[in-house]
C-alpha cells in the first residue's frame, strides 16, 4: 500500500469542459459500416438497416460527434458517390483498406443514423485525391438552404433542409507516405489554407481542423506543424494529433504511462502553435483537436492484398482490463489540457478498435474500454481542475520514473467528480482528495475498471466478464475523502 493525494481548489481551473470532447469517429473500414452499424435483416435493424441495439450501446457511450468518413478512406473517397438513389450508386475499391465499397451508407444515411444516436457530424474532406473544388462542392450540398446546383441536387436526394456541418477535417494524415495522396508538409500547408479560405467564402460559422502529424513518431514532427501553421494560422481552428497506444512484450508498467507520453505530446503541439502566433503577431487562437486517439494493437499483415472483400474484419481488436484502465488514463490526459484540447475522437466506434463489437446475426456488446469512456463522458462536466497531487513515483522502462497515480477533477456546480489512475502493477493506494476548498456536500461514490486478471475481456461468449465495478472502499471525513485504488486501476469518484 502507498499513499497519496490530490489538494483541490477552484483556483486551479483549466478550462471548461468541452463537449466536443467526447466524439467517435466511424471509418469506412472493416466491418464498422457494413455489418456494423448497418446490418439490414439483422433482428433489430429498422427499416433503414441501422442496427437498433448498436444505436442504443452509443447513446450510452455518450458521444458528442463523430468524425466521418475516414481516416485513411477519406483520401481517395468521392462524396458524389455517396448520394443519390442507392441502386445506382457505383461500388468501388477501396485502396486505404483494400476492399469493395458499396457505397450503400453515405451523407444520407449516416447523417440519418447520426439523429438516432444523438450525436453532431465532423465531415472528413478529401484533400488527398481531390481539393479545394469537390470540397467546396461538398460544403455548398451539405450547408447552402436552397438555390444552387448542389443544394437543390440535396434536396432532390430527400434532404429538404441542409445538413449544417459545422466541424470539418481538412483531410486526414497527409504526412503519411501510406496516406493516398500524400503531401509535404508546404504543399499541405498551402492547401489546407486556400481550402479553407474558400470554404469561409461559402460559410463563415465553420470550425476547420487541419492535419498535424499522423503521430508524433513521425520523422517531420514539429516541422510538419509549424510549416502547416505558417500558411494556415489565419484560416483554420484546430490542428489535429492522433496517438495509438499499446502494451508491447508484457510491458504493463510503461503501457500504464502512455498518458505522460500524451500529456508531452498534446504540451509539444501547444508550444509550436504559440510560436507560431508569435512569429506571425496574430491574436488568433488555435486549439488542438486529438481526433484520434485510442489503443490499437496492429498487425501489419492483417490486410488480404490478394482479394478485395467487402466488409472484411480488420482491426478487430479485443480489449483487456489494462487497455480500459490506459484508456481511462489518456482520458485524464485530455482533460488536464481541456483549455488547449477543445475537440477529441475516440477512434474508432463499432467492431473497428473500438468500445463496441457486434456479431452479424447475433449481439453487440461493451468492450473494456466502453466503461472508462462512457462514465467519463457522463460525469466530466463544467470546468477542469489539475489539483495539487502528491504521489510516488514508479519506475518504467520506456518513461523512466513517473508518478504513481495520474488525476483530475471537474467541477460543475456542488458535484464534483475526481478521474484516477494507479499506474502501480503490484501496489494499492490509499488516495486522500482534499475538497476542503470546494465547498461541497452530498454522497461520496467511487466506481472504477479493475481486475484480478487484468487480462480479463469481454467476447461473445463472455461479453459480461468485465464491467464498472463499485468501489466500496471510500469513506469521507470533514473536507477529505478517502479511497483505496487497486493496482492496475481507473477511478471515477463523485462527490455531491
Ligand atoms: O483509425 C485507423 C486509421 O488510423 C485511420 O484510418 C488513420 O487515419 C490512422 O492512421
Amino acid at each position: 500500500m502507498f499513499l497519496a493525494n490530490l489538494k483541490l481548489h477552484p483556483a486551479f481551473t483549466v478550462g471548461a469542459v468541452e463537449r466536443e470532447l467526447f466524439g467517435g469517429f466511424v471509418e469506412h473500414l472493416g466491418r464498422h459500416i457494413y455489418g456494423g452499424i448497418y446490418e439490414p435483416g439483422h433482428p433489430t435493424a429498422g427499416p433503414d438497416g441501422f442496427r437498433r441495439d448498436v444505436v442504443d450501446l452509443v447513446r450510452e457511450l455518450g458521444i458528442s460527434h463523430v468524425r466521418y468518413p475516414g481516416g485513411n478512406f477519406v483520401s481517395a473517397y468521392d462524396w458524389e458517390d455517396g448520394v443519390g438513389p442507392v441502386a445506382d450508386r457505383p461500388r468501388r475499391l477501396d485502396l486505404a483498406w483494400h476492399s469493395i465499397e458499396p457505397n450503400e451508407v453515405g451523407l444520407h444515411e449516416f447523417s440519418d443514423w447520426l439523429d438516432l444516436v444523438g450525436a453532431d457530424l465532423m465531415l472528413g474532406t478529401n484533400l488527398g485525391t481531390r481539393g479545394v473544388r469537390e470540397t467546396l462542392h461538398l460544403l455548398e450540398y451539405a450547408n447552402v438552404p436552397a438555390g444552387t446546383a448542389r443544394s437543390d441536387e440535396r434536396r432532390e436526394n430527400g434532404r429538404e433542409e441542409p445538413f449544417d456541418v459545422r466541424m470539418w477535417c481538412l483531410g486526414n494524415e497527409l504526412d503519411g507516405d501510406w496516406q493516398i495522396g500524400a503531401k509535404t508538409a508546404e504543399e499541405y500547408g498551402r492547401l489546407a489554407k486556400v481550402t479553407a479560405r474558400a470554404m469561409r467564402a461559402i460559410d463563415q460559422d465553420l470550425k476547420l481542423a487541419a492535419c498535424g502529424s499522423s503521430w508524433r513518431g513521425m520523422p517531420t514532427f514539429g516541422v510538419w506543424e509549424r510549416t502547416v501553421l505558417e500558411h494556415a494560422f489565419e484560416e483554420i481552428d484546430y490542428i489535429s494529433c492522433h496517438a495509438y497506444y499499446h502494451e508491447v512484450d508484457g510491458d504493463a508498467a510503461s503501457f500504464l504511462a502512455s498518458g505522460v507520453d500524451m500529456d508531452d505530446f498534446i504540451e509539444s503541439v501547444v508550444h509550436t502553435i504559440e510560436h507560431a502566433r508569435a512569429v506571425k503577431g496574430s491574436k488568433r487562437r488555435i486549439d488542438l483537436s486529438f481526433d484520434e486517439w485510442n489503443i490499437w494493437y496492429q498487425d501489419p499483415d492483417e490486410i488480404d492484398t490478394a482479394s478485395w472483400p467487402i466488409a472484411p474484419r480488420l482491426l478487430e481488436n479485443q480489449y483487456s482490463v489494462t487497455d480500459a484502465v490506459v484508456l481511462g488514463g489518456l482520458l485524464i490526459s485530455l482533460l488536464k489540457h481541456a483549455d488547449r484540447v477543445t475537440a477529441a475522437n475516440l477512434a474508432q466506434l463499432v467492431n473497428v478498435i473500438a468500445p463496441i463489437m457486434t456479431e452479424p446475426g447475433g449481439p453487440a456488446w461493451r468492450q473494456t474500454t466502453f466503461f472508462p469512456f462512457a462514465a467519463t463522458s457522463r460525469l466530466a462536466t463544467g470546468t477542469a481542475l489539475r489539483g495539487a497531487l502528491d504521489a510516488p513515483s514508479v519506475a518504467t522502462a520506456k518513461f523512466g520514473d513517473v508518478p504513481a497515480i495520474d488525476a483530475v477533477a471537474t467541477l460543475d456546480g456542488d458535484r464534483a467528480a475526481v478521474f484516477v489512475l494507479n499506474r502501480s502493477v503490484d501496489d494499492t493506494a490509499e488516495f486522500a482528495i482534499d475538497i476542503a476548498a470546494l465547498d461541497l456536500d452530498g454522497p461520496v461514490r467511487a466506481q472504477g475498471i479493475w481486475d484480478e486478471d487484468r487480462h480479463a475481456k469481454n467476447t461473445l461468449d463472455q461479453p459480461e466478464r468485465v464491467t464498472l465495478r463499485e468501489n466500496t472502499k471510500i469513506s469521507r471525513e470533514n473536507g477529505t475523502v478517502t479511497v483505496e485504488l487497486p493496482p492496475v486501476s481507473w477511478t471515477c469518484i463523485t462527490i455531491g
